[in-house]
């Protein structure tokens, strides 16, 4: 074989570790198969080992298309045009701050799929860090809704079997409406404020509570905690609340792996899959990521006809 694979450290039911591998290795047919299969049935692949924007983008390309980012604004300058940065930096305004439990934390975002706010989502994407601040660096959790799903209570299941869900595009993650959020917003970035005005965001997103993962078989707990606004035709009490205990127990901990980065590792996850979040660093701490986005669509999201402007009257 071209890589070694190992289990993803304290996770059994999701995500692998791959060592040794060669990045011209992934010209040969057989073994991108095999890398494709691995991701398929594992969901997250950590690479150790492979570095540098070149390798990024071609090892990106295994897995589908990569492409540009969904909201990329005209002035963004990436170092590579398939890459988008990630940056947290306070001394130049980059990056958004957040006040979590009495602290200033910068690079932050709750759980989420993104892109869930479109009608196509991403299949994956692999993260690369460029710089990191001491301490942890900023771990980044993902949690496996495979996994979820099958822990979920009988009822449950039959309750939300069928259910769609819609999705409204809010940058400011402490107004989110579910799951884990910040106390305050403290400073949007001017990148993520470009973002929130996009043209293509203001209609709400739909897609399914639960689909089926086409190759396995295997029942997806298909939710993004952050921009998730309700339930399709229950946009009532009873809708918040069924899909407040769903999203509950989707970011329960007890599934989750957060990965503590080093500069030579990528990270590579099935967006269609799984869930990730950024634990966020002090602030006046500086980190900067690359990610590539892999484009897909699995068929299943469509936009509400009619836009909902009311949030962007600001
Ligand atoms: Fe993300």
């Amino acid at each position: 074989m071209a890589f070694d694979v190992a289990p993803l450290p304290g996770q059994d039911s999701f995500g692998a570790v791959v060592t040794g591998l060669s990045i011209d290795s992934i010209d040969d047919a057989a073994v991108r198969k095999a890398l494709n299969d691995l991701w398929i049935d594992k969901g997250l692949v950590v690479f150790r080992g492979v570095e540098g924007i070149d390798a990024q983008v071609r090892l990106s390309a295994v897995f589908g298309q990569p492409v540009e980012h969904y909201l990329k604004a005209a002035d963004w300058k990436p170092a590579h045009p398939l890459l988008t940065d990630i940056e947290y930096d306070d001394t130049t305004g980059e990056g958004d701050l957040y006040e979590i439990d009495g602290k200033l934390v910068g690079a932050w975002l709750p759980w989420h799929s993104d892109a869930a706010f479109a009608a196509e989502i991403n299949h994956g994407g692999i993260l690369r860090p460029v710089e990191l601040p001491a301490g942890d660096g900023g771990r980044t959790g993902f949690i496996d809704q495979i996994a979820a799903y099958a822990a979920l209570p009988e009822h449950l299941k039959e309750r939300i079997e069928g259910l769609k869900v819609l999705y409204f595009y809010d940058t400011d993650s402490s107004q989110a409406k579910f799951g884990w959020r910040a106390d305050r917003l403290v400073r949007l970035s001017a990148k993520m404020d470009m973002a929130r005005k996009h043209k293509t965001v203001r209609a709400r997103s739909i897609h399914p509570l639960v689909y089926t993962q086409p190759e396995t078989g295997r029942k997806v707990l298909n939710i993004s905690p952050w921009w998730a606004d309700a339930i399709e035709g229950m946009e009532n009490e009873e809708g918040d609340a069924l899909l407040r205990e769903v999203i509950d127990h989707c970011i329960d901990p007890v599934r989750a792996y957060f990965h503590t980065w080093s500069l030579d590792d990528m990270v590579l996850w099935d967006n269609w899959r799984l869930i990730h979040c950024a634990c966020g660093v002090p602030a006046g701490s500086r980190r900067h990521m690359h990610r590539t986005t892999i484009v897909g669509d699995y068929g299943l999201g469509r936009l509400e006809e009619t836009a909902k402007e009311a949030r962007f009257a600001s």
